[in-house]
C-alpha cells in the first residue's frame, strides 16, 4: 500500500501505540461513493469518519473477508489509526456466485453490459451484494463483518446514480427499481455496505463505552 506524503506527515503527528477508540475512523479507499454512503451510515451512529486514500495492492483470494482483514491490518500497520476497509463483490447465482470475488477486475473488463450478455438466454437472474467491513486499530484485533443485499440483475442498464453494478442490480426492497435508480439514502437503507456497517457501529459503541 502507497500511503501519499501528507498521510505520512498526519501519522507521524497522530502515531500513538494506544489509540483510543472514540476519535476519527479512517476509511481507507479510493472510491469516493463508497465513503459517501459509509459516512451517512455511520452518521446516525455519531461516528466520525474521513476518507484515507491509499493505493491498496490487489490482494488475491477468494473469499472478501479475507481481502477486507488484510487490507485493513496492512493499512492500520502502516498508518498506527485505527482504520476500515471494505470489500465487495457481486455474487450471481446462475454463474456460481461470479465475479463474487473478483468483482472488482470484470467491472473493468466486461462491464455491466458484459455482465447482461453473460445471462442472456438465463431465465435465473437472482445475485446478491456481499460486504466485508473490517476494523482494524493499534494493538488491537482485527474484527470483520458482513452484510449482504438479495435482488435480480435486471435486463437493461437503469439509472445514473451510484457506482459500479448499481445500474444492473434490483434490491428485493426495491421492485423494479435498480441501485441506479435509488438516491443514497434508498440505497443504505437495503444495502450490503449499510448492513455491515451497522453491525460495526453496533459493536464499536460497545467497545467504546
Ligand atoms: P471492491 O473491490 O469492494 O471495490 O468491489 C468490487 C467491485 O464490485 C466494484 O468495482 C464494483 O464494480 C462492485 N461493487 C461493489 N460494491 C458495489 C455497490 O455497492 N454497488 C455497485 N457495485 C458494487
Amino acid at each position: 500500500m502507497i500511503i501519499g506524503n501528507h498521510i505520512k506527515r498526519e501519522t507521524r503527528q497522530l502515531a500513538d501505540k494506544t489509540f483510543p477508540l472514540g476519535r476519527l475512523i479512517y476509511f481507507v479507499t479510493n472510491n469516493v461513493h463508497k465513503f459517501n454512503e459509509a459516512r451517512l451510515v455511520l452518521a446516525k451512529y455519531n461516528i466520525a469518519v474521513a476518507m484515507l486514500r491509499a493505493k491498496m495492492p490487489e490482494i488475491q483470494d477468494d473469499n472478501i473477508e479475507n481481502i477486507a482483514k488484510i487490507g485493513a491490518i496492512e493499512a492500520s500497520r502502516k498508518t498506527h489509526l485505527p482504520v476500515i476497509v471494505e470489500d465487495a463483490g457481486l455474487f450471481i447465482d446462475a454463474l456460481n456466485g461470479f465475479p463474487g470475488p473478483y468483482s472488482s477486475y470484470v467491472y473493468r473488463t466486461l462491464g455491466k453490459e458484459g455482465i447482461l450478455r453473460l445471462l442472456e438466454g438465463y431465465e435465473n437472474r437472482r445475485a446478491r451484494f456481499k460486504s466485508a467491513v473490517a476494523f482494524h486499530g493499534p494493538g488491537m484485533e482485527t474484527k470483520c463483518f458482513l452484510g449482504v443485499v438479495k435482488g435480480k440483475i435486471s435486463k437493461t442498464i437503469r439509472g445514473e446514480s451510484g457506482f459500479g453494478f448499481d445500474p444492473i442490480f434490483e434490491p428485493d426492497e426495491f421492485p423494479g427499481r435498480t441501485f441506479g435508480e435509488l438516491s443514497v439514502e434508498e440505497k443504505n437503507r437495503v444495502s450490503h455496505r449499510s448492513r455491515a456497517l451497522r453491525s460495526f457501529a453496533e459493536w464499536y459503541l460497545k467497545m467504546k463505552n
